[in-house]
């Protein structure tokens, strides 16, 4: 019989949580719920004889897979997959997916909310600034991004999205201007969303050279990941611009520095809350589920990544 581990440290919602077990009793598999674990030894324990792994930011490092022995299978449910040790993956022959798409929604309500959050100051009273006619670029136009496009229509912005990945005419289609370079939309651009992975490309990519020339009354919204910022060069230029705002969905290594620096300049959630929406979870849990049943009774890969 297959082993199936959820092993979250952050759970699924419930309901997520209950289609997963309905799929894995239906189609006569072992399963297995870790969440909310404080320790590593409670995964490398876990995941001893688990034939199928579901994670979601979960570290899924070498050891975590070394200690897998019977592990065929990985699926992070979500996009990123920066978080999986592709290499030792790879190496011993497990196949890695992802679940592109399933969670982009949420992400993309969150960073249009975050921005009607901070323009009107944090809801304290104060009179504050609308999203209409302002100019927004998508830097990067994934699933999410393209969402974050879709909705702020709604609000009327003025949209532009580079990605060197997608065509342009795919871009205008959506009603959104490409732009050649990163340059170009930042400087154009007093909202700036980011949706691009974090991978040897990307780390440390949005720096001081890109942020500088964003227009007056700047804010960088980060629903993506802290590893894509260059953390000096960012205190840098909220330290030179007084204009200049930073709200992300994950916690800066420098927080404090800035909570304490820049207080009604910068917010960020207390935990990575872009996917967490009970649809986001039920799509992305059933879909690692499926894709796993898939690939165990079908050999099918599609949505392998390394
Ligand atoms: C993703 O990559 O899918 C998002 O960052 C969500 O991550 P989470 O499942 O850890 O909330």
């Amino acid at each position: 019989m297959k082993k199936i581990l959820v092993a979250t440290v952050k759970p699924f919602h419930p309901d997520a949580v209950e289609g997963i077990r309905e799929i894995c009793s239906k189609a006569g598999y072992d399963f297995n719920l870790l969440e909310k674990y404080n320790d590593k030894s409670e995964l490398l324990e876990a995941v001893a004889d688990a034939h199928a792994l579901i994670v979601r930011s979960d570290k899924v490092t070498s050891e975590v897979i070394e200690a897998g022995k019977n592990l065929e299978i990985i699926v992070r449910g979500g996009a990123g997959y920066d978080n999986v040790d592709l290499k030792t993956a790879s190496d011993k022959g497990i196949v890695v997916m992802n679940t592109p798409g399933q969670n982009s929604n949420a992400v993309a309500e969150l960073a249009l909310g975050m921005m009607v959050f901070f323009a009107r100051n944090q809801f304290n009273g104060k009179a504050g600034t609308e999203l209409r006619g302002k100019t927004l670029g998508v830097h990067a136009f994934g699933n999410v991004g393209q969402l974050v496009a879709e909705i702020a229509h709604g609000f009327n912005m003025d949209i532009y999205a580079y990605d060197p990945f997608e065509k342009d005419e795919v871009i205008r289609k959506k009603g959104v201007t490409p732009v050649k370079s990163a340059e170009e939309l930042y400087e154009k651009c007093q909202y700036v969303s980011l949706h691009i992975p974090a991978n040897g490309d990307t780390r440390e990519s949005i720096n001081y050279a890109l942020l500088s020339r964003m227009p007056a009354n700047a804010t960088l919204v980060n629903t993506a990941r802290k590893e894509v910022i260059d953390e000096e060069g960012l205190k840098k230029v909220m330290s030179k611009r007084e204009d200049f705002n930073y709200i992300s969905d994950i916690a800066p290594d420098c927080k404090d520095e800035m909570a304490e620096k820049y207080p009604g300049r910068f917010f960020f959630t207390p935990k990575k809350m872009g996917a967490q929406t009970s649809e986001a979870n039920i799509n992305a849990g059933l879909a690692a589920i499926s894709q796993i049943k898939n690939y165990f009774e079908n050999g099918d890969k599609t949505y392998q990544v390394n």
